[in-house]
């Protein structure tokens, strides 16, 4: 039986996800919590190195799809459900709902295959919350190129991320007890006063 609350962050690159998660695991050790903040891909020694491959190495589609699955199983029997077993929170920077959105949406990998993955994966667990941060195309781009080298996903063209964006608020509309999806355009403060009353109520 899981205890800990599992909370996780979606959106396509630069909508500002990474900014606002070391915000929402201070709030939250504020508030008493004891809080372990991950991401994804990685979150474990072999999830990083698959991390690596993932981000940098072309591959098939499928067997993208795949790997991505086997770090998160590593990542669930690891960290996750250990975590939320002691009754931790749990942050992760990205979970399944990605693979739905970039695998699925951006490369069009058939969403039943995903299925099959996810029910493999993990049948029961699903986040308690996802907070989808929501921005437009040329917005997101902007934000990467001020910043960093791109990985070999942010090097994707405007139709991927734009396929991308759709499947993550197809999503968040399927699934509508645990999405919140959060204008990403506002100024920083704007989007911490969100999510301190997001937060607040779970
Ligand atoms: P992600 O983790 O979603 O890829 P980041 O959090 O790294 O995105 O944000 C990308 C860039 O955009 C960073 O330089 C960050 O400071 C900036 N940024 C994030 N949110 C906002 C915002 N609401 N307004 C202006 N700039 C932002
Ligand atoms: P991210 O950690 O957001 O990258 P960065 O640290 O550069 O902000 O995510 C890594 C990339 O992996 C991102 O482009 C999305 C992609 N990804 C998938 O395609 N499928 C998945 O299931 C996951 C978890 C991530």
């Amino acid at each position: 039986m899981t205890v800990g609350k599992f909370i996780t962050f979606e959106g396509i690159d630069g909508a500002g996800k990474s900014t606002h998660l070391a915000f929402a695991a201070d709030f939250l050790r504020a508030r008493g919590r004891q809080v372990v903040v991950t991401r994804e891909p990685g979150g474990t020694p072999l999830g990083e190195k698959l991390r690596e491959l993932l981000l940098q190495e072309k591959m098939h589609l499928e067997t993208e799809a795949l790997l991505m699955f086997a770090a998160r199983r590593e990542h669930l029997a690891l960290l996750i459900e250990p975590a939320l077993a002691r009754g931790d929170w749990v942050i992760s920077d990205r979970f399944t709902d990605a693979s739905f959105a970039y695998q699925g949406g951006g490369r069009n990998l058939a969403l039943d295959k995903l299925e099959v993955l996810e029910r493999w994966v993990h049948p029961r667990l699903q986040p308690d919350l996802t907070l989808l941060f929501d921005v437009p195309l040329e917005v997101a781009r902007q934000r990467l190129d001020a910043t960093r080298e791109l990985d070999k996903f942010e090097q994707e063209k405007a139709d991927f991320f734009a396929a991308t964006r759709r499947e993550y608020l197809r999503r968040a509309a399927a699934f509508p007890q645990r999405f919140r999806v959060i204008d990403s355009t506002r100024p920083i403060p704007e989007i911490h006063a969100e999510l301190e009353n997001i937060l607040s109520g779970i």
